[in-house]
Parts: C-alpha cells; sequence; structure tokens
C-alpha cells in the first residue's frame, strides 16, 4: 500500500517542490493550491499525511487543521509556516498539528518529519481498525435476550449511549453488567475512543488511588516514573468503575470531588488535570441500601444514579435460557462442531427451570462443561451437572439456605413454587397448560404466580 500525501499551498511553486522531494522517496502526492478543494478531496480519498501551509487566502492552515482533527483524528498534520512566524506554529501545535517546518526547510527536515508523521498514521489507522472490531464484538447487537425485561435494558442502553449522563449498572452477580458496560460505550459516539476499567475491588485502597488517578515521579517509595491514571486514559472515552460498592471512605471522598469538579491532581502532583470521560459504574450490591446503612456516602450514589439500569436475575427472564444455550454452543464450540451438536429437549426444559444463582454467567459454564465433559451429538439429562438435574439436590440446597430453625412452611412453598415454573417450562409458557399439568385451575395459578413473584410472561 503506497502512502498517500496531501499537500495544501496557495503558491504553485512550493507545490511542486515538495510533489518532486516527496514523488522521488516513493509517496503518492496529491497536491492542491486550493484549500476548499483540498477539505472535499478528504472527504473522498484515502490519505495518510496532511502538509498545510498556514497563510492562504480563504481557508487558512489553522481552520484546514482544525477541520482534520475534528473529522479525520487519525490523520497526521504538518504545518508549514513562513519563516519568523513561529507563534502560529507554536499556536498549531496547541492546536494538535503533528509538527511544523518552517520555511525554507531542508529536503532531510521535510523528509524525515513526514516520515514520522506518516508511522504514527500507521498506528493510529491500526487502532482505528481495532476499536472498530471492538464495536463489532461489544455492540449492544452482542447481547442476547428477547424477554421483556432484556427488552427493555436493551432499549435503555441504546438511549443512554448518545447522552454523557452517568450510569449506574445493577445486578445479581453474572447478570452481564460489565457487557452492559461495553454495550454502551461501543455504541456511543464516544466509540472510537478508549474503553477503560478499573475494578474497585481488586486493589488495596493506596494502590487504587494511584491506579485511578496517577502519580507524579517520586510521589512514593517505588513511584520511579510518572504514571498516568486511568481517568486520564479514559480521555475521549468511557471508564467503566466497576464493583463501585467496594470503593473505600476515602477514596469516595476523592470520586466525589472528581465528579462535582471534573479534573483531580496525580497523587503527589499539583497540576489539575481536566478530562471529558462518561463514566459508568456497576454494583451487585444495592447501594441504596449501602447508603441507608452509612457505608456509601449518599451524595455520591446520587452523583452516579442518575440513569440506572437494572439486570434482572436470569430466574426472571427464563424464555432468554434457550437463546443464550443456542448463543454459548456458538461461542465455545471449535470448528463448527455446534452444528452437529445440540441440548435435548428434555435437557433445555432442566436448564430452563434452574434457578440460575449465578446467572448468565453459571449457565455459560455450564454449557462449556456439557460440550466437554459429553461426547454425544445430543445432550441429555443425564450429561448435565447434578445441581440442575437433581431436584431433589436443589430442594434440599433449599432447606440448607435455610436459618437453623426450620419453617416447613417456607419450604414447601419453595418446593410448590419450583414445581409450578417446571410446569411453566413444560407448556411453554401456556398457563393454561401448566394448570392443567399441575391439575389446579388457571385462576388458582396465577394467584399463585403472583404470591411468588414467578414472571409468566
Ligand atoms: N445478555 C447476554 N448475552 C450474551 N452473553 C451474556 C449476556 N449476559 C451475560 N453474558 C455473559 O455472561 C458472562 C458474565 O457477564 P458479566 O461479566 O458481564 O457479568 P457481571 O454482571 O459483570 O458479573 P459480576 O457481578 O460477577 O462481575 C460473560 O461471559 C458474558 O459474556
Ligand atoms: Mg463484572
Amino acid at each position: 500500500m503506497s502512502s498517500q500525501i496531501l499537500v495544501i499551498d496557495d503558491e504553485k511553486n512550493y507545490l511542486l517542490i515538495l510533489e518532486t522531494i516527496l514523488g522521488e522517496e516513493g509517496y503518492e502526492v496529491t497536491a492542491l493550491n486550493d484549500p476548499e478543494m483540498a477539505l472535499g478531496y478528504l472527504d473522498e480519498s484515502e490519505v495518510d499525511v496532511v502538509i498545510t501551509d498556514m497563510k492562504m487566502p480563504g481557508i487558512s492552515g489553522h481552520q484546514v487543521l482544525e477541520h482534520v482533527r475534528k473529522n479525520y483524528p487519525h490523520i497526521p498534520v504538518l504545518i508549514m509556516t513562513a519563516y519568523g512566524s513561529i507563534d502560529g506554529a507554536v499556536e498549531a501545535m496547541k492546536c494538535g498539528a503533528f509538527d511544523y517546518i518552517s520555511k525554507p526547510f531542508s529536503n532531510d527536515e521535510l523528509l524525515l518529519s513526514v516520515k514520522k508523521a506518516m508511522m504514527l498514521s500507521r498506528s493510529e489507522q491500526e487502532i482505528l481498525l481495532l476499536r472498530r472490531t471492538l464495536v463489532e464484538q461489544h455492540g449492544p447487537h452482542k447481547l442476547v435476550g428477547k424477554s421483556r425485561p432484556m427488552r427493555e435494558v436493551l432499549k435503555m442502553v441504546t438511549r443512554v449511549a448518545q447522552s454523557k449522563s452517568t450510569v449506574l449498572i445493577s445486578g445479581e452477580s453474572g447478570t452481564g453488567k460489565e457487557l452492559i458496560a461495553k454495550a454502551i460505550h461501543y455504541s456511543s459516539p464516544r466509540r472510537d475512543g478508549p474503553f477503560i476499567s478499573v475494578n474497585c475491588m481488586s486493589l488495596s485502597s493506596g494502590v487504587l488511588e494511584s491506579e485511578i488517578f496517577g502519580h507524579e515521579k517520586g510521589s512514593f517509595t517505588g513511584a520511579t516514573a510518572m504514571k498516568k491514571g486511568r481517568f486520564e486514559l479514559a480521555h475521549g472515552g468511557t471508564l467503566f468503575l466497576d464493583e463501585i460498592g467496594e470503593l473505600s471512605p476515602d477514596l469516595q471522598v476523592k470520586l466525589l470531588r472528581v465528579l462535582q469538579e471534573k479534573a483531580f491532581e496525580r497523587v503527589g502532583g499539583s497540576r489539575t488535570i481536566h478530562v471529558d470521560i462518561r463514566l459508568v459504574a456497576a454494583t451487585n450490591k444495592d447501594l441504596k441500601a449501602e447508603v441507608d446503612k452509612a457505608v456509601f456516602r449518599e451524595d455520591l450514589y446520587y452523583r452516579l444514579n442518575v440513569v440506572n439500569i437494572n439486570l434482572p436475575p436470569l430466574r426472571e427472564r427464563r424464555e432468554d435460557i434457550p437463546l443464550l444455550v443456542a448463543h454459548f454452543m456458538q461461542k465455545l464450540s471449535v470448528n463448527n462442531e455446534h452444528n452437529a451438536r445440540k441440548f435435548a429437549p428434555e435437557a433445555l426444559e432442566y436448564l430452563s427451570a434452574y434457578e440460575w444463582p449465578g446467572n448468565v454467567r453459571q449457565l455459560e459454564n455450564v454449557v462449556e462443561r456439557c460440550l466437554v465433559l459429553s461426547a454425544r451429538d445430543t445432550i441429555g439429562v443425564e450429561d448435565l451437572p447434578s445441581e440442575i438435574k437433581d431436584e431433589e439436590a436443589q430442594f434440599k440446597s433449599a432447606v440448607d439456605l435455610l436459618p437453623i430453625r426450620l419453617e416447613l412452611a417456607g419450604t414447601l412453598e419453595k418446593i410448590e413454587a419450583a414445581l409450578i415454573r417446571r410446569a411453566l417450562v413444560k407448556s411453554g409458557f401456556v398457563q393454561v397448560k401448566a394448570a392443567e399439568l399441575l391439575n389446579i385451575s388457571k385462576s388458582l395459578l396465577q394467584y399463585k404466580l403472583k404470591k411468588y413473584n414467578i414472571q409468566a410472561r
């Protein structure tokens, strides 16, 4: 692939010189003396580097620079300035020019700068390509689920992605919170920017602070070099604060300040840094309850909870289970073997009726385990892990979950609820049929559905 350079200068002599020097080095040069036409050319052609004169009639080099930075941020811009007009060059650098050369320049000077710009351009384009791949991998279209609660969640994701509002994603462990955070980022206008995540649980308070805010060289023993924090790295993109409920009290204060002032300092630093980020936080805790217990700051809670997306547990959207199973079969199978393999309808029924305390992640693990451990094309009930096929075990674990003082009533209710769910699944969620299976009236079934808070579509 040849390297394309667009040169813009109102002086035709200069265009000719540049065309010759660069052409001899093997670059493909398009030389235009009309800046307006040059901007049009950018829209239609692949350009790797732009070289532009500063002072031109009509559109100035500065405007060209701004246009490229805004519309083609991956294309480096080299500015040419007349001898002595350093101020303009400095200004251009501040506005994001890659470099400047003052006229008259030597061939070597020009070629060195172009070569560096070309290298940057290549890596910027590679990053852009990788990000597009990420969009493809993590966009909302990758979220599996057709149940009413999931459709609601997806609607929220699409709506909220367009805004810059802070989002708090809540939901039990394994419900897909991280997946949703990524879907928001990769369907937002910032999708070409970075998605940076921080797990607030995995690090101790001190380490976490320098992870988030960065540190200056020498700010503590071991800080041998300046390090940018995740807040800075997320500039122009999304910062995902996972397990936000685990944030220590002192970091809660610091985070609140950043959210209020949209600025911070690195640890041990005094320079205030401003960043443009969209914040998404996730928690499997009931944050409001943490606030009531005074474990989590109320002011921070309200700052984070601008938009709340609550992910329903899998047991409340059972109709998504067969879809997810198919999705994971496809994802986990090698060499298209999934075409030949499937779960027997009976086995799928068991999967659909199970409680899934570990939610989607647990389902994914179970599908994987079945694929690995069973050699059969059709995976049957006998291939399922015991916690799923063994209803005895389910009821036993339900008993184990009860407090020391066993309550017969509670246990029976659990069993009754489980039976009702099995019947619903078996009857394809047709309530009349489920009632028939259970040998009760439809109205009694409906009463019990309400009582046990069972979703029946
Ligand atoms: N709707 C979905 N479609 C496809 N895959 C999903 C869906 N929801 C969850 N998953 C998958 O389930 C697994 C768990 O999801 P994720 O890590 O996002 O959950 P989480 O809520 O962040 O869990 P935790 O609270 O334990 O961190 C991942 O492998 C994810 O790809
Ligand atoms: Mg997670």
